[in-house]
């Protein structure tokens, strides 16, 4: 297993692992034409390229025997809550292959994530979560993000019930 930082070259397969990994964990959730706007819009090849080249991003692929298992996304916070502050961070997406979980595969890439996002030192972190979603919210309460908020995540013209999590940049908050 490897993780390594992806590039703008690793487009295309970002883009496949991002929209292999999103319709396996959340595909049975939408109508077919917001599922597919969503991937088309957000997952392109095209649309990760840009995302790779923005200086403000980073991105890294979980490969195992040179082939994409997973994958992670972060930078500046996006996210809509009245206290997100200009030089806060976001982890934008954590995913594993269903069949890779449970093997302290997320934790190395949630770690690899982590270490970019505090490299310049303690700062406030952000991620969204599906309301549902009680694995990951387990996982991300091992790392120090507690809930915020909420909001909703659109896919096509479907609203996701999303809970916003913080993890404060010091030890108390
Ligand atoms: C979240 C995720 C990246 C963790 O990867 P992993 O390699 O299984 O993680 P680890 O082995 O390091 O840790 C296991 C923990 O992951 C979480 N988890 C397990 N299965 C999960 C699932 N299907 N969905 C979400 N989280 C899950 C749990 O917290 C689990 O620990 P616990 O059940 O003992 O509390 C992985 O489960 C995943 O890709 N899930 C689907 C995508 C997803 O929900 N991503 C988060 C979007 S915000």
């Amino acid at each position: 297993m490897l993780i390594r930082r992806a590039t703008p070259d690793d487009a295309g397969t970002m883009s496949a692992i991002a929209t292999a990994t999103f319709i396996e964990t959340f595909g049975h959730l939408y109508p077919p034409e917001d599922l597919e706007y969503f991937l088309r819009t957000c997952y392109a090849p095209e649309a990760q390229r840009e995302e790779l080249q923005d200086p403000r991003k980073a991105m890294w692929l979980l490969e195992n025997d040179g082939v994409a298992i997973g994958h992670a996304a972060a930078g500046p916070c996006g996210l809509p809550h009245p206290e997100v502050q200009a030089d806060d961070g976001e982890l934008k997406r954590l995913y594993v292959l269903r069949e890779f979980h449970n093997a302290g595969l997320g934790a190395q890439l949630m770690d690899a994530a982590m270490d970019w996002l505090l490299r310049e030192g303690p700062r406030t972190l952000w991620v969204g979560v599906w309301s549902q979603n009680f694995g990951a919210q387990r996982f991300y309460a091992r790392y120090g993000f507690a809930k915020a908020g909420e909001y909703h995540f659109p896919v096509g013209n479907t609203l996701d019930d999303e809970f916003i999590l913080r993890r404060p940049a010091g030890p108390a908050g």
